[in-house]
């Protein structure tokens, strides 16, 4: 199929190469003229594993170009919007401006009858408004939602082999459309659910809502932890065993961050409160709450180790993104944690495999280095803030030698605290006794 995908970000980047590798015909838009240039030479703009393999095959076959002009998108048969809602600025709300730019632009080229499938995270609601908007603008075009699943890191695999594909739609076509779009896909069996525009809005906000809740209750249950002297890796393994609970998302340390989780509770609390339910999903603003929390353990935790200051103490902080696999530093706890110890008067080190360029942007004012072992040289004190396996696999008798003091703060709870300790470490994990 001839297929366009407005907007190549983490998201639509991906799409478009897995739809080229899934055989169709692909434009992939953006108005961003660098990107597209990287694009069109197979590059990806962004860390993600296996996507330049995708974006190499796809360009190479001639299935995959780029353009910056979205009226090269004209002649496809399905466009996806995979464009950024991101958070209002001062605001909690989800900021639409993107997508309804999209949206407009596409009215003006899509083909009577051709399909606009939104993939973009969306308050409850917004395809119903933007159907009106088409059709005021003339455009005859179908409408779909069909939200997004993937995960940073598992991208390509999380968009080639779905758990599940859900369409919102209010006309037969459009299934069938979109059914020709994944035809491999759902020849693999893959659960198809077939709905209306509001239910398939709320299943991305309410699914991100729910992993968001189930880290801030662990994370809950590692400040309960903390007060009684438990250990909350432990109770995350045996309430895991528990079928009904699963040991997924149970993971307790700084938090959630990233591009999606953290603005999407918020613009999910303020569309319920526009929609006179704010307290069906008050619990929200405390999941919030409980996650950013864990910043300020994390620093406070420090601060402890280090007999009560961090002021001119040499930190070594390993990790910047807000997970590992991920070049992505956006609302990363891993960042906001190192330059939280810096405004203390600390005198940071940070390093990061992927994740440094995208961190100065942010927080230009912190020392960067580029490997583990420089930046513990002769530190006070280490963080392991994003679980990179480089770093989970650090050898502890390594490490103390490179060290002035062994004492780190496994903020993530991924070391083995026993093997730290015999090698001398003043070890502290969060939640764990
Ligand atoms: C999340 C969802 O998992 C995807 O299903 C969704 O498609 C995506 O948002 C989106 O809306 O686009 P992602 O942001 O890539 O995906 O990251 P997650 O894997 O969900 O991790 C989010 C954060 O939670 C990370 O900072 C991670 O370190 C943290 N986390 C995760 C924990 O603190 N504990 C855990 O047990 C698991």
């Amino acid at each position: 199929m001839r297929i366009s995908v407005i907007g190549c970000g983490y998201l639509g980047a991906v799409h478009a190469a897995a739809m080229a590798d899934l055989g169709h015909d692909v434009v992939g838009v953006d108005t961003d003229a660098d990107k597209v240039a990287k694009l069109t030479a197979g590059e990806a703009p962004f860390f993600e594993p296996g996507l330049e393999e995708l974006l190499g095959e796809g360009v190479r076959s001639g299935r995959l170009r780029f353009t910056t002009d979205i009226a090269d998108a004209a002649d496809a048969e399905v466009h996806f919007v995979a464009v950024g809602t991101p958070q209002l600025p001062g605001a909690d709300g989800a900021d639409l401006r993107f997508v309804d730019g999209a949206f407009d632009a596409l009215a003006g080229v899509a083909a009577p009858g051709s399909l606009l499938v939104g993939k973009s995270t969306v308050p409850v609601g917004t395809a119903a408004e933007l159907v009106a908007r088409l059709r005021k603008a003339g455009s005859t075009a179908l409408l779909a939602w069909n939200p997004e699943f993937l995960r940073e890191g598992f991208a390509v695999a999380d968009t080639l082999a779905p758990d599940r594909l859900v369409y919102g739609v209010d006309d037969e076509r459009a299934t069938e459309l979109l059914d020709r779009v994944y035809a491999d896909i759902l020849e693999r069996g893959t659960p198809r659910i077939v709905t209306d525009f509001a239910t398939a809005e709320l299943v991305k906000t309410a699914a991100n809502a729910f992993l968001a809740t189930k880290i801030s209750f662990i994370n809950a249950m590692a400040e309960i932890a903390e007060a009684t002297g438990a250990d909350v890796t432990t109770l995350a393994d045996a309430i895991g065993h528990d079928a009904r609970i699963g040991r997924r998302f149970l993971n307790a340390g700084i938090g959630f961050g990233g591009g999606c989780l953290p603005k999407d509770i918020r613009a999910f609390a303020a569309r319920a409160e526009e929609l006179g339910r704010a307290e069906s999903v008050a619990f929200l603003r405390q999941v919030d709450a409980i996650n950013l929390r864990r910043r300020e353990r994390a620093v406070d935790v420090a601060i402890e180790l280090l007999g009560g200051s961090v002021f001119e103490r040499r930190i070594a902080v390993l990790g910047l993104t807000f997970k590992p696999d991920s070049d992505d530093t956006r609302d990363s706890p891993a960042l906001d944690v190192a330059a939280r110890l810096h405004g203390l008067g600390a005198r940071v080190r940070a390093t990061d495999p992927y994740g440094i360029d995208n961190a100065r942007l942010r927080h230009p004012q912190l020392d960067y280095v580029a490997s583990a072992r420089e930046a513990l040289r002769d530190a006070d004190l280490a963080l392991l803030v994003t679980e990179w396996r480089e770093y989970r696999d650090l050898e502890p008798a390594a490490v103390a030698e490179l060290m002035a003091v062994p004492r780190i703060v496994d903020a993530r709870n991924v070391l083995d605290p026993s093997a730290w300790r015999a090698a001398g470490f003043a070890y502290r994990g969060l939640g764990r006794s």
